[in-house]
């Protein structure tokens, strides 16, 4: 597995790394075995970088993968975490010192660290990004050993680079995947000469870019893209990547064709042209089973995908998807 140096943390992980959204709620039931085998399948297929948050089943996805640590104490990875919306809005009201240092406290806790590894702002309102003193506390964490370094998982192209102009800010998780392309323009460029990380986040729009979904599927009640297809929970871009469900249906159709021409699965496909974005540090699928997360790491094993394919996919976001998401985030 090939590994890249995420930002300014200066540690190494895994270009595929593993999403534990899955691992904590939101998505239909994951019981505690499955949570553990989709761990230790990642873990085996060289994957060393974790993405969850304080907020994915109120602490149970970081709880999960304390456990499965303590079972695995040679796994020499990185664990990201998230914080900030467990405040009842995610904005400069509730971002104090000592509500940071309680969530962070609570995150080690759960994790079972004196040190998290990385803290990530939780897709924080606008007012968060321009203040000063929020990052001056964030230094401050840093300096007193509770967080190794600290980064900003973004809803908007905008707000990930407000973040990258800030000199600690170690790394940018946002959404990109072949259904969310504006981060491609300005994001990635400008961390790669900043020297941020990106964390590539809902690479699958969701799953939608398995192809596995027709316009019948149906989710679980409990399972967010029942839930929030109309962002009634949380920003909808965080469904299907912000694509109504009948478009992507279609639109994956379409992607699954052409990467089935090139004889990769979709999925496989999708991942690769995320890695294969200049700029991108880890990207970061979640899985719901074994076969899932040990399918998704075997797609840093893809090798450079063909010009055509690359353009081909543009043309389709262009076509189909671009008029939805382009100007919203
Ligand atoms: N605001 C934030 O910071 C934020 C927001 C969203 C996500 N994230 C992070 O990003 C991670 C990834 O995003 P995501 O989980 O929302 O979306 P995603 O990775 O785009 O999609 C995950 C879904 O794709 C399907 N899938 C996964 N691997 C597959 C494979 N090999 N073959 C076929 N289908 C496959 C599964 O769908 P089924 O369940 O239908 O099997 C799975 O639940 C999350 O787990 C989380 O860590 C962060």
């Amino acid at each position: 597995m090939e590994h890249r140096i995420l930002g300014r943390t200066a540690r190494e992980v895994s270009v595929v790394g593993l999403g534990t959204w899955q691992l904590g709620g939101d998505w239909g039931d994951v019981d505690e075995v499955a949570a553990l085998d989709v761990l230790d399948a990642a873990a085996e297929a060289g994957v060393t970088f974790f993405d969850t948050a304080d907020v994915y089943g109120d602490g149970r996805s970081e709880q999960r993968i304390a456990a499965w640590r303590r079972a695995n104490p040679g796994w020499q990875g990185t664990v990201a975490t998230k914080m900030i919306r467990r405040a009842p809005a995610p904005s400069l009201r509730y971002a104090s010192y000592d509500a940071f240092r309680d969530w962070v406290d609570r995150s080690r806790r759960n994790l079972g660290v004196d040190t998290l590894d990385l803290v990530q702002l939780h897709c924080p309102t606008d007012d968060v990004f321009a203040s000063d003193s929020v990052f001056d506390d964030l230094d401050t964490l840093v300096d007193e050993g509770a967080i190794a370094a600290y980064g900003v998982s973004v809803e908007t192209c905008t707000q990930a680079l407000s973040a990258i102009a800030r000199p600690h800010v170690a790394s940018v998780q946002i959404i990109l995947n072949a259904f969310r392309q504006k981060p491609l323009d300005r994001v990635l460029p400008a961390a790669e000469a900043a020297g941020v990380g990106v964390i590539a986040r809902v690479p699958l729009a969701s799953g939608l870019l398995s192809g596995r979904y027709t316009a019948d599927t149906t989710f679980a009640a409990d399972d967010h893209r029942s839930f929030n297809r109309d962002g009634s929970a949380f920003d909808v871009g965080e469904t299907f990547a912000g694509v109504d469900f009948a478009t992507g249906v279609d639109a994956a159709a379409e992607f699954s064709a052409l990467a089935r021409d090139i004889d990769i699965e979709p999925a496989a496909a999708a991942l690769a042209w995320v890695i294969q974005q200049p700029g991108v540090t880890t990207v970061i699928p979640g899985a719901r089973n074994e076969a899932q997360a040990r399918g998704n790491a075997a797609a840093a094993d893809v090798t450079a995908l063909p010009e055509s394919f690359v353009s081909d996919v543009r043309a389709l976001y262009d076509e189909k998807i671009r008029p939805q998401v382009h100007d919203r985030w």
